[in-house]
């Protein structure tokens, strides 16, 4: 009777001690390719990171078109609710109405002219905040992992050739890729 239970009881410690093992070994590939594996920014992202690539149209012909014509493209086009929109943060403008040039810019007094135009322009970071632009492809808030890039499985386009141009199923991302994720 009472060897019965040890029994019993070792046989779950076992599978207990086979459960953390497998646990532990799914969390150290899940945070090698989580957790700076893929990472693309050296610490925290920039607004020069960002230019690195955004004004690189032969690397990125997919961007199509240069960082100001994209932004002036959307004047007229309506404006998203923030939890939809790339640029939460951006200064003005109410959601459903139109963008115009007074959504991204502000007017700022310039002593050299004694007038009034548009600020300097600013930091991406300020209207595109940390959160849209980073994150793995799971915490789901990474804008760069809604484009047709992504979806097209070319992770290698903006995480370079480190990595195999595996697309979601996953060649060389970490054995198990997407689908094991
Ligand atoms: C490694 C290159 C790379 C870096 C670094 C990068 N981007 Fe991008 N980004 C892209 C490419 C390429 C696309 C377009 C992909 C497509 O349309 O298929 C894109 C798309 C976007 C989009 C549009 C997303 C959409 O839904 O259409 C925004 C906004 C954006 N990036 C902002 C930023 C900001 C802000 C930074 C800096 C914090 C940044 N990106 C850094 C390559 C990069
Ligand atoms: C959706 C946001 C957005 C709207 C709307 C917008 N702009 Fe811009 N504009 C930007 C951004 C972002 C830049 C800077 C891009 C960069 O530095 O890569 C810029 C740059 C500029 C510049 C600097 C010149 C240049 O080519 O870099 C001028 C001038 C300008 N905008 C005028 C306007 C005017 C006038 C309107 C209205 C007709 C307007 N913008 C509407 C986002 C916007
Ligand atoms: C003053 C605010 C502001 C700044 C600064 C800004 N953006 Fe934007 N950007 C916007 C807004 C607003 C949109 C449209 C967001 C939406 O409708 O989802 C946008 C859209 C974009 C898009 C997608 C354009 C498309 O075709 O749909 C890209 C790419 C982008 N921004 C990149 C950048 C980069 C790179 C920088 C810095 C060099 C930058 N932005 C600076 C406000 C800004
Ligand atoms: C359009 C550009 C783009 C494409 C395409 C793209 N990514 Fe990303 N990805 C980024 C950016 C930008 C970051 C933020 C990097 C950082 O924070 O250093 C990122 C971050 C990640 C991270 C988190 C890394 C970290 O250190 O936090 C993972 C994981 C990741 N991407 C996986 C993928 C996979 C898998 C694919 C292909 C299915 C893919 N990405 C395609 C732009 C892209």
């Amino acid at each position: 009777m009472f060897e019965k239970i040890i029994l019993i009881h070792n046989r779950s410690l076992l599978f207990l001690y086979l459960l953390i093992i497998g646990i532990s070994v799914a969390f150290s590939s899940f945070s090698l390719f989580a957790m700076g594996g893929m990472s693309i920014f050296d610490g925290v992202p920039t607004e020069e990171a960002c230019r690195d690539c955004h004004e690189d149209l032969i690397n990125f012909p997919m961007l199509e078109r240069s960082n100001p014509d994209k932004h002036h493209l959307l004047v007229g086009t309506p404006i998203p609710l923030p939890e939809d929109s790339t640029a939460p943060n951006a200064p003005g403008g109410f959601p459903g109405e139109d963008y115009e040039c007074m959504s991204c810019h502000e007017m700022d007094f310039i002593p050299e002219t004694q007038t009034y135009g548009l600020a300097p322009f600013r930091d991406c970071l300020l209207c595109h905040p940390e959160w849209v632009v980073t994150g793995s492809p799971m915490m789901g808030t990474n804008i760069h992992h809604e484009t047709q890039t992504f979806l097209l499985g070319d992770c290698q386009a903006c995480h370079g050739s480190g990595m195999d141009d595996g697309g979601m199923g996953g060649g060389g991302m970490g054995g198990g890729g997407m689908g094991g994720m």
